[in-house]
């Protein structure tokens, strides 16, 4: 992935400094072209001539020396980049990226470039967890910026916690894994639905479930990034939609039938994670309903079907893909969804554990397939889920 490409290595001064010039050492010996970007700070860890020797080309170190080679004055290094990694990233570079401050020649080339950039924060425990680091963060990753999660363990500060820079190798890792993901989906029509349905009772009250969206959202962001052009039809949700996908709000059932029917024809691929309410109310009250009686009794109706409907009207080369929350039997519940609505995949969720399922960042699942194979995933967040459901369905 790395060969012949050419990274910059953006070095802010942290204590993990240090451990850039082994990230340095590995991407070179990976085929890279590393162009060393420090700011002030890091040269108080690390000198400039160590990166020089690792990388074999000039290091930058300020913004106003002369220029000696015109490939590192700044817009040009900007231009000739394959893509950026900052490696230790302070809570202050961080902090500057996100109010788009160019006032040194890293944050300058952080501005000035297109490439993907991949930020790997290491900082105190309670520097990373201040909501003014993570809004900065936040901020960052909606505009598609990438961050390698911190490690937790002993911290220079003397104390435990998250914040520490994961080690090199993970690094590369991260980041070889992200751009082999880059554009396989270009050219694919996604139609992705996420969060519950609000059923009405009356102009006040709903009936609604625990779902949040995030793995629906986490589906359309990742196949987003890798060149799907996607509609997301949601549900209520507390979520932003991630940069560049169309996104189509509905609160009923009935209403995100219509949504994801209007968009099935041209869909190469449906991936239905909505939970969508199985039952509304029959005769939803034009006002709100007072406190008369001791009792109050509403009947609901059945709700249509959505993905089945999908399952009979597929065409050939269209991949469905269904979800299935079970609290019991989860394989076979799972198998006789699969097979009822005609499904390619169907994700398999025990919603009745901690770390999955309603309103959590992480999700374990089994997969399964029309060939009776089953497919068991670990416990990871639902981003990285998303990432492993589009690499089967790409495999689909
Ligand atoms: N689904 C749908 N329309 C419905 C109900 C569910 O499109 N009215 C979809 C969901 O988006 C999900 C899959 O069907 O992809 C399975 O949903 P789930 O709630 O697990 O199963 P149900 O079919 O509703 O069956 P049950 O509630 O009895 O488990």
């Amino acid at each position: 992935m790395l060969k012949d490409k050419n990274v910059i290595l953006g070095v802010t001064g942290g204590i993990a400094a240090y451990k850039s010039v082994e990230i340095a050492s590995r991407l070179r010996k990976a085929g890279a072209s590393v162009h060393v970007i420090m700011t002030a700070g890091a040269q108080n860890f690390v000198t400039s001539m160590t990166f020089r020797e690792i990388t074999g080309n000039p290091v930058i170190t300020t913004m106003w020396g002369e220029i000696t080679n015109h490939q590192v004055e700044h817009i040009a290094l900007a231009e000739l980049a394959d893509l950026m990694i900052i490696a230790p990233a302070t809570a202050n570079f961080i902090a500057k990226a996100a109010a788009g401050m160019a006032d040194d020649m890293l944050t300058t080339t952080v501005l000035a470039t297109k490439v993907p950039i991949f930020f790997a924060p290491a900082m105190n425990s309670n520097m990373y967890n201040n909501q003014l680091t993570q809004a900065n963060i936040k901020r960052l990753v909606e505009l598609g910026w990438r961050f390698i999660p911190p490690a937790s363990g002993h911290l220079a500060c003397g104390t435990d916690g998250i914040g520490r820079l994961p080690e090199p190798a993970e690094i590369l890792d991260f980041v070889e894994n992200e751009l082999s993901h880059e554009e396989d989906f270009i050219g694919k029509k996604l139609l992705v639905t996420a969060a519950g349905t609000y059923e009405p009772i009356d102009p006040v009250r709903y009936i609604g479930n625990r779902s949040s969206g995030k793995m629906g959202y986490a589906i359309a962001e990742a196949a987003k990034k890798r060149g799907a052009e996607v509609t997301l039809v949601s549900g209520p949700s507390a979520l932003t939609a991630p940069a560049g996908v169309k996104l189509v709000r509905v609160e009923t059932a009935a209403q995100m039938r219509q949504a994801v029917l209007e968009f099935f024809d041209e869909a190469d691929i449906i991936i239905k994670a909505a939970a969508v309410a199985d039952y509304r109310v029959r005769e939803v009250a034009d006002q709100k309903i007072k406190k008369n009686d001791d009792e109050l009794v509403l009947v609901l109706e059945k709700n249509p079907d959505i993905l089945f409907e999908l399952g009979q009207k597929k065409k050939s080369g269209q991949i469905l893909v269904g979800f299935a929350a079970e609290t019991q039997h989860l394989l076979e519940y799972a198998k006789a969804k699969l097979e009822k609505k005609n499904l390619d995949m169907i994700v398999a969720n025990d919603v009745s554990r901690k770390d999955a399922g309603f309103n959590v960042d992480t999700n374990a699942v089994k997969l399964l397939y029309r060939d009776g194979t089953v497919q068991e995933l670990p416990v990871m967040t639902k981003y990285k889920l998303a990432n492993e459901l589009l690499n089967m369905v790409i495999k689909l």
